[in-house]
């Protein structure tokens, strides 16, 4: 991504409407299961990775509940997460049940099999260095535990194309059949498959082909209240309606599968 990107990531995490909602979203689905694995092992606490962690802006709050491996490939976002998440200190332990920033690349996971019990990654398997998608999930089903949980979160609508695309190195977008697909084909068991944010598909639409005429643009620092609040209401009537049903699309797209114990 863009240098300045990073820096508008982090600044926008804690204050960016879309952030405050995914973080909120993401814990929801997610919870249970760090739960659930603290409860079947209760004397070890449970070892997250944040795939494509970045700034660790949606996944750092995961750190109150497991020790969280941070994988990227950018220094810069593993130096902001480093900063705001924790890490270790200088004899290597863990400082205050941080996040530990790990320099690595999806495509080749230093980490042996069955290593954690969860494995979130949101918005790195559409970038343009990822050509095979499908192969990173296969190989994040190998460092999960069986009966441990892979949360996949990726920009939605496959024929949307946008500025803030362009600044994300945003090289693909996925329908939910496709998030499906990708954890059915590691073998995984599908829990939930759904579209998120479906709401801003309409004003995304738009807005992509107005930008058409203009120069890239990111959509983080920008209308970080959503609109005076609407956009969070609607994202919070939302999150009500997930914990209902799952949605057929949105602008992004989530897949909540498990490994077989
Ligand atoms: C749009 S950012 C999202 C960051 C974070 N997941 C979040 O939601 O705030 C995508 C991140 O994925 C990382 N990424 C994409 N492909 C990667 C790869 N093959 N190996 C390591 N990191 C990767 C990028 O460096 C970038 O930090």
């Amino acid at each position: 991504m863009d240098a300045d990107e990073y820096r508008r990531m982090a600044d926008a995490g804690d204050r960016h409407w879309w952030y405050r909602n995914t973080r909120l979203l993401l814990a929801e689905l997610l919870v249970p299961h760090l739960e659930r694995r603290a409860n079947t092992d209760p004397g070890r606490r449970p070892l997250v990775l944040d795939a494509g962690g970045g700034t660790g802006a949606t996944g750092g709050w995961m750190t109150r509940y497991a020790t969280t491996v941070l994988a990227d490939f950018e220094p810069m976002a593993l130096e902001v997460a480093r900063h705001d998440h924790g890490g270790t200190g200088p004899d290597g332990r863990i400082v205050g049940h941080g996040l530990l920033p790990v320099q690595a690349d999806l495509n080749r996971l230093p980490f042996a099999d069955a290593s954690f019990d969860a494995v979130l990654c949101v918005t790195a398997l559409c970038h343009r260095m990822n050509p095979d998608p499908g192969a990173i999930v296969r190989d994040f089903a190998r460092v999960t535990r069986p009966g441990g949980v892979v949360c996949l979160w990726e920009p939605g609508v496959r024929r949307l194309r946008r500025g803030h695309d362009e600044v994300t190195h945003t090289g693909r977008r996925f329908s939910v059949g496709d998030m499906r697909d990708m954890a059915v084909g590691a073998g995984l068991q599908v829990e939930r498959a759904t579209g998120a944010y479906s709401f801003l598909v309409p004003p995304a639409a738009v807005i992509g082909l107005v930008e058409r005429k203009e120069d890239e643009k990111s959509d983080v620092g920008r209308n970080e209240s959503g609109l005076g609040g609407v956009f969070p209401a609607m994202a919070r009537a939302e999150r009500w309606v997930l914990r209902r049903t799952n949605l057929p699309a949105g602008l992004s797209a989530i897949v909540v599968a498990t490994k077989p114990a």
